[in-house]
């Protein structure tokens, strides 16, 4: 699959994801479509909660899927909102845990790209596992 055909594939499954959004609170739904090194593609909307701070945005959504299926390795992930917002702090430092230069496409509900950048250019400077080496985890 060429690179704009496998791109389209995964901007269309973050849409078809933000359908399954539960939003009752801040009615903004968001569709996330993460695909690993072999080409899978593991898929997350938020899931809001009358506990607000219990919400869980898409991305984080759709990475702890994926690493819950034994995947580690991530080379893009396609992000829909009504207004092309980016993932937020909580979830760049989450994605960057695992792909520190994932690729970040935004894109609207209609397929349009906003947007196609690096996510070490949303959290410049990130703290990862290499900082914890000293400690022996990994
Ligand atoms: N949200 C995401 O799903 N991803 C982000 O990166 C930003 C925010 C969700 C959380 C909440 O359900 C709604 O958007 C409004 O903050």
């Amino acid at each position: 699959m060429t690179d704009t055909r496998s791109t389209r594939a995964l901007v269309n499954a973050a849409i078809a994801a933000a359908q399954n959004a539960y939003v009752p609170y801040s009615h903004y739904p968001v569709g996330a479509a993460l695909r690993t090194a072999d080409g899978t593609i593991f898929t997350g909307c938020n899931v809001e909660n009358a506990s607000y701070p219990a919400t869980i945005c898409a991305e984080r959504t759709a990475l702890v899927k994926a690493v819950s299926e034994g995947q580690r390795q991530f080379d893009a992930i396609a992000v829909i909102t009504d207004t092309g917002g980016f993932p937020c702090g909580i979830c760049r430092q989450v994605l960057f845990e695992f792909a520190p230069t994932l690729r970040v496409i935004i894109a609207k509900p209609d397929g349009i790209i906003l947007h196609d950048l690096p996510l070490n250019e949303l959290l410049a400077y990130g703290f990862g596992p290499a900082h914890l080496a000293h400690t022996g985890d990994k």
